[in-house]
């Protein structure tokens, strides 16, 4: 049964080490993986790719270049979180097509398209800007399939201990194209969840009125 988004939230936790023999279905996998393409991105850009791994001997390779972190080879679905970084210059044909979707008339566009090259000239001025930018918008998808696996009873754990060139090569990707992001395994725990060490809510929350 699904959990409710509170309980899915206590259950879910960074599981160290996923039991090898259980393997996420293909319907549950989808379910989260909509979670994902459904998340909000900045002028609805959409800049991201999701690698679903499920080979052993390349989870094996990837593992090596993520501390060793025995999460990427024991889960049964890796996903690979990419931002993009060509595709969001002005320059290149993306952000119209996205902006078209909206079905706007063509004055309305240009004003899109200005103010897009114009509000974003800092953070597009740089292939490391993009990436700061668009790496930012894939932990709310990120953080969206983590709950939404946790709802099905399903755990993850976030990886960003991973040398970045080194994964970016094993994947043979395009780094003008697409960068790693996250790295996110999927799978069920073979331990039992730890203590959830939080700071309190009157140390994380100042309401201004
Ligand atoms: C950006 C980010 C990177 C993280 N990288 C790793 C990692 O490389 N390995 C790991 O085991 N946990 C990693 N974590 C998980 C955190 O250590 C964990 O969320 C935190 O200690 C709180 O524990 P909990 O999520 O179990 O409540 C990462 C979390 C975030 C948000």
């Amino acid at each position: 049964m699904e959990k409710t988004f509170q309980e899915a939230l206590d259950f879910r936790h960074a599981c160290k080490v996923f039991d090898e023999n259980q393997k996420i279905s293909d319907e549950d996998m989808k379910y989260i993986l909509e979670s994902a393409r459904k998340s909000p991105s900045s002028f609805g850009m959409e800049a991201w790719k999701f690698l679903v791994i499920t080979n052993d001997a390349l989870k094996e390779k990837i593992r090596v270049a993520c501390w060793n972190q025995v999460q990427v080879t024991s889960c049964s679905h890796l996903v690979i979180a990419l931002a993009g970084i060509d595709s969001l210059k002005p320059e290149s044909t993306i952000p119209k097509q996205r902006f078209q979707r909206r079905n706007m008339p063509q004055e309305q566009l240009d004003f899109y398209l200005n103010l897009y090259a114009e509000h974003l000239a800092e953070t597009l001025s740089s292939d490391k800007n993009i990436y700061a930018w668009t790496s930012k918008q894939t932990y709310i998808a990120c953080a969206n399939m983590m709950s939404a696996a946790a709802v099905l009873g399903i755990d993850s754990c976030p990886i960003e201990g991973f040398d970045k060139s080194v994964v970016e090569e094993i994947l043979g990707l395009d780094i003008t194209q697409y960068q790693l992001s996250m790295v996110l395994p999927f799978g069920y725990r073979l331990n039992t969840q730890p203590e959830r060490l939080r700071l309190s809510y009157e140390e994380v929350f100042e309401f201004i009125k």
